[in-house]
């Protein structure tokens, strides 16, 4: 028979016709009620067995973790907490779970840290949590292309192996396949990649900006969707060695434009999951409500997560220039009294995530775009402003995130923009086709990178990133 998904049954008034449901056994209660769980929905389904009708051998096999199929009328439910459970007729037994193995494994129900769950990736996904967060990734991902997609973006795929630093920071990992025990060597004794299989040196893309700008400068506007890779040694709780990154690109918008686009865009994705995901919502903010019982009053967040996520979409993100958030930065209490770890005594300091926080968290209580920023702490091709030292660049900050949007108005200008990078020691004959652009047709344009990770986090409510990507990838760690 047919199986139905069991967030369709659990949707369906009751009837004596027969359906059939497969899933995995999170519980089996008195012989008589096994909890099914199969992925589409947060909610088990509730299958009512008659053992007397069941050979023991069969009833013995349904443990907690084991693939089964279950047959039968659905019915109204005599107990709390569903409308319909399966009365079951039938009953086989899919693929079986060693009760003595699965005890060994975070499969077992009991309260498992996370640490434990992330070096059990390949099983964690059958948690209540983990089912829910990969559950709204999904959704949210099909919202960002619904998002661009109906307003007049269009989707391009940014190479994966590039022959550039877009970003200028050399955090890249290198793509090469000599054979690292055999290196073939030039005249000076240097590896030489002429031998390698592009001819030259390759890395992994840290951004599929630069590409795109060369896109939008023909299709207009367009976005990518796909996965960087930047090899720094950041080990906290908001960087992935790969992550997943949104980057639309404008032609003929300035920096005013690309901010309104970051708001509205993020808005959209948020109101899509809090419309479309309730289910996992409601689940994973009892779930915070539940973890922050044990954290004294004071470091509990004042907003539940529905509340937090229906807060940003109801207030503007507060816009701040760079210098009036050093201003702000400067005279704040932490840094009179010495609190954070980088004081901050001038302007042209790099924020840290902690003056971020400190920012959206403590003094605007909101999402924060700070804008225009000293030129020396950007990459090279930010938009110079007229003042000669601050660049039209924006970060968009997130309570609880820190930076979840990067982005800029770009340096559009053939002079400035060469002259930029000869400061800054990016090589101009690699990026040739970059400075072409500015050759032929310049435009103001105007983009920005999300991380998605971070988004995800933000929605889920999720304390570290490396619990809202499948198979994480951080500093000493790429297992499975
Ligand atoms: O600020 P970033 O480095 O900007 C760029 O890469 C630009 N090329 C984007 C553009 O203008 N098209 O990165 C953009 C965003 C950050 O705001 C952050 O959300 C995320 O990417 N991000 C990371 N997320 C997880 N792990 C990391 N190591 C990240 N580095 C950046
Ligand atoms: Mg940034």
């Amino acid at each position: 028979m047919q199986h139905t998904e069991i967030i369709k049954l659990l949707g369906r008034e009751p009837s004596l016709v027969e359906v059939t449901a497969k899933g995995w056994v999170r519980s089996f209660r008195s012989n008589r009620f096994i909890a099914l769980n199969d992925g589409s929905t947060i909610h088990n389904l509730q299958c009512v067995v008659d053992f007397s009708a069941f050979e023991e051998e069969t009833l013995k096999k349904v443990t907690v973790g084991a693939a089964i199929a279950v047959t039968g009328p659905l019915v109204e439910s005599q107990g709390q907490g569903q409308k319909v459970e399966i009365q079951v007729s039938k009953l086989e037994i899919l693929g079986e779970a060693d009760p003595e193995e699965v005890k060994l494994t975070i499969l077992s129900p009991k309260r498992h840290t996370m640490e434990t769950l992330r070096e059990q990736a390949h099983l964690r996904v059958r948690t209540n949590t983990f089912g829910a967060v990969m559950r709204l990734r999904s959704k949210l991902a099909f919202a960002v292309h619904e998002y661009f997609q109906n307003n007049g973006f269009y989707y391009m795929h940014a190479p994966i192996i590039t022959g550039s630093d877009a970003e200028g920071a050399g955090e890249m990992f290198r793509v090469s396949a000599l054979d690292p025990n055999n290196l073939p060597k030039d005249e000076n004794g240097k590896v030489n990649f002429k031998e390698d299989f592009f001819e030259k040196e390759t890395n992994l893309t840290v951004s599929g900006q630069l590409e795109a700008e060369t896109y939008a400068m023909g299709l207009g506007k367009v976005y990518t969707f796909g996965p960087t890779f930047r090899a720094e040694n950041s080990n906290t709780s908001r960087h992935l060695a790969e992550f997943w990154m949104i980057e639309p690109e404008m032609a003929f918008c300035d920096l005013d434009g690309n901010m309104d686009l970051a708001e509205d865009f993020i808005k959209y994705v948020i109101k899509y999951a809090l419309e479309n995901c309730l289910d996992d919502l409601d689940f994973l903010e009892n779930r915070l409500l539940q973890e922050e019982k044990n954290k004294p009053e004071a470091e509990r967040s004042e907003m539940a997560l529905k509340e937090k996520l229906q807060f940003v979409l109801e207030n503007n993100f507060k816009r701040v220039s760079y210098t009036e958030a050093i201003e702000i930065l400067k005279y704040s209490k932490p840094n009179q009294k010495k609190k954070f770890k980088y004081l901050i005594e001038a302007w042209g300091a790099d924020l840290q995530s902690e003056h971020e926080r400190f920012l959206v968290e403590k003094h605007f209580k909101c999402p924060v775009i700070l804008f225009d920023y000293p030129a020396e702490i950007k990459s090279f091709y930010m938009r110079l402003n007229d003042d000669g030292k601050t660049v039209r660049a924006m970060d968009v900050l997130f309570p609880g995130i820190g930076e979840i949007v990067g982005g800029s108005q770009r340096e559009e200008r053939y002079d400035v923009l060469k002259q930029k990078m000869a400061d800054m020691g990016i090589p101009q004959d690699e990026l040739y086709w970059y400075l072409d652009l500015r050759k032929f047709g310049t435009a103001v344009h105007s983009g920005f990178g999300l991380g998605f990770e971070r988004l995800v986090q933000f929605v889920t409510g999720m304390g570290n990133i490396r619990d809202v990507i499948p198979y994480p990838r951080t500093p000493g760690n790429a297992a499975f």
